[in-house]
């Protein structure tokens, strides 16, 4: 499957860095088979899931609200992980844990079947010139590796600044038998108020960018 990303050196700070060589054994994944997040996390408590959590606003503000549930997050983009290392070194989280693999091949060979309580994707790169959107990671193929992975009546919440992004993952996910749309066919979902505002989102508003959230459960089939 063709990447979503383009693994960018991207600027890391000295302590970004130091977090990254002194925090990963703490807070980081090292998946060779398939994850047992009993180990992982060290107690048996649903688990949710973020894809490409960027500097991990999200995650950590989710993290912090729910201290009774497990946090995993996957990002690839270096600087962004060792940025939420310091956050979660500073706070001393507990319930988070850190992948820096491809999320498609994490879903593919190192998330248990039906093991996720929740998934969030926000703000997934848009790719927006047409002859890269076959890059966006909503795409049908990842949607049923998606559908792998999440418990039944587990969710899958999306959201998106980009209009023909936010069409189309309508379009697939409303025609994926696994999954129900909670607002019903052809509805975004008004803004979740769970959703943590982030600086990317902000930065939207500023900007005048709309925002669209989906919301879908799995169905039992
Ligand atoms: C536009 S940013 C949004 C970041 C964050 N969710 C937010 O709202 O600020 C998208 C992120 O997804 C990450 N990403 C893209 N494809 C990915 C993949 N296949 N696996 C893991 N992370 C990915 C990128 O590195 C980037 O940080």
């Amino acid at each position: 499957m063709i990447r979503s990303f383009v693994r960018r050196s991207g600027r890391i700070t000295l302590a970004q860095q130091r977090a990254l060589d002194t925090l990963w054994p703490q807070y980081g994944v090292t998946a060779d088979g398939i994850l047992n997040f009993t180990e992982l996390f060290g107690r048996n408590v649903p688990t949710y899931l973020e894809i490409g959590f960027g500097n991990g606003e999200a995650l950590l503000a989710m993290a912090q609200r729910h201290p009774e549930f497990n946090y995993l997050g996957i990002e690839v983009h270096s600087p962004g992980v060792g940025h939420l290392l310091l956050q979660l070194s500073a706070q001393q989280l507990l319930n988070i844990r850190i992948s820096d693999v491809d999320a498609v091949l994490v879903l593919q060979h190192h998330l248990p079947p039906h093991s996720l309580a929740g998934i969030h994707i926000f703000f997934p790169d848009p790719w927006p010139k047409p002859r890269h959107h076959k890059r966006r990671l909503i795409q049908p193929a990842v949607v049923k590796l998606l559908a792998t992975v999440i418990q039944i009546n587990g969710y899958l919440h999306l959201a998106t600044d980009w209009p023909d992004y936010a069409q189309q993952m309508l379009q697939i996910l409303d025609t994926t038998p696994e999954f129900i749309n909670h607002s019903g066919p052809g509805y975004f979902t008004p803004r979740p108020p769970q959703r943590p505002l982030t600086k990317f989102e902000r930065r939207g508003h500023r900007l005048g960018h709309q925002v669209w959230d989906l919301v879908y459960r799995r169905l039992e089939i």
